[in-house]
């Protein structure tokens, strides 16, 4: 398969910039504090896949310590003009050596995975990340349903891509963000919740917590899906055994 990141562009990059914590994302920022003050101890933190630093500056008002790390470096030079004191850094794929004395309370990644492709390359990443964790440290993770790439939502457009609507786990699935000034697609991986829970049975991870977050329609929003589909999927997992 030939799949891109689509964040290594530098025009992506400048448009992703602009998004806050609004929208349907919405549904993922507002519920987190809640989820991570019930299930993570500490404050040191790992933003997995950080952008252009949105995940990390919401980590960094709720009090945690944060490192952000990403392969694009398209994405970290924007997170670093943003956030000149923050501690951003680009990464080769799956190198984490950089933390090798480092351990973390907590492991972020949001929508991260959805543009990382195979099993292969998931158990890698996730048994690395792994690696990292304090004895009690969380990863927590959100990604997107199967049901993003077939309905349409307050920050998203799938209408021009029919095709989604067949694909199985693995295929390249595409989505056009609406809140951005970027109109072409980005090529995602379409992963289901089985598939992850296999993905973390091999790395060595248990799930101890998932949930599905839907919109109540008091957020005095107009939605379209998000009342009644879920678009994203939190999931947080602890190490099965100790290293
Ligand atoms: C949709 S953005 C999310 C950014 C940020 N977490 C947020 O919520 O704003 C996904 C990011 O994951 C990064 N990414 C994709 N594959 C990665 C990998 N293997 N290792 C680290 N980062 C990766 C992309 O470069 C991109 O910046």
């Amino acid at each position: 398969m030939n799949f891109q990141n689509a964040y290594a562009d530098r025009k992506r990059a400048q448009a992703y910039d602009e998004l806050e914590l609004g929208g349907t994302y919405r549904l993922v920022f507002d519920r987190l504090p809640q989820l991570l003050s019930t299930h993570v101890a500490g404050t040191r933190a790992l933003d997995f896949g950080c952008g252009t630093g949105r995940s990390s500056r919401f980590l960094a008002g709720l009090g945690f310590e944060v490192a952000g790390i990403d392969v694009s470096e398209q994405m970290i030079s924007i997170a670093r003009h943003r956030d000149p004191r923050g501690r951003y850094r680009a990464i080769a794929d799956g190198d984490f050596s950089t933390f090798a004395d480092e351990r973390f309370d907590l492991i972020l990644s949001t929508f991260v995975f959805d543009n990382v492709p195979s099993h292969q390359n998931r158990v890698r990443l996730f048994s690395g990340l792994s690696r990292m964790l304090a004895p009690q440290g969380r990863i927590v993770i959100v990604v997107s349903t199967p049901e993003i790439y077939t309905n349409e939502w307050v920050t998203f457009t799938t209408r021009d891509f029919p095709e989604n609507r067949t694909a199985d786990c693995g295929d390249i699935v595409r989505i056009v963000t609406t809140d951005y000034s970027d109109a072409r697609p980005v090529e995602d991986i379409l992963w289901t919740a089985a598939s992850y829970r296999a993905v973390y049975r091999e790395s060595g991870l248990k799930q101890v917590h998932s949930e599905s977050p839907l919109a109540t329609g008091k957020e005095g929003i107009c939605w379209l899906s998000e009342t009644t589909i879920a678009p994203w999927r939190i999931d947080i997992l602890e190490r099965a055994t100790d290293l």
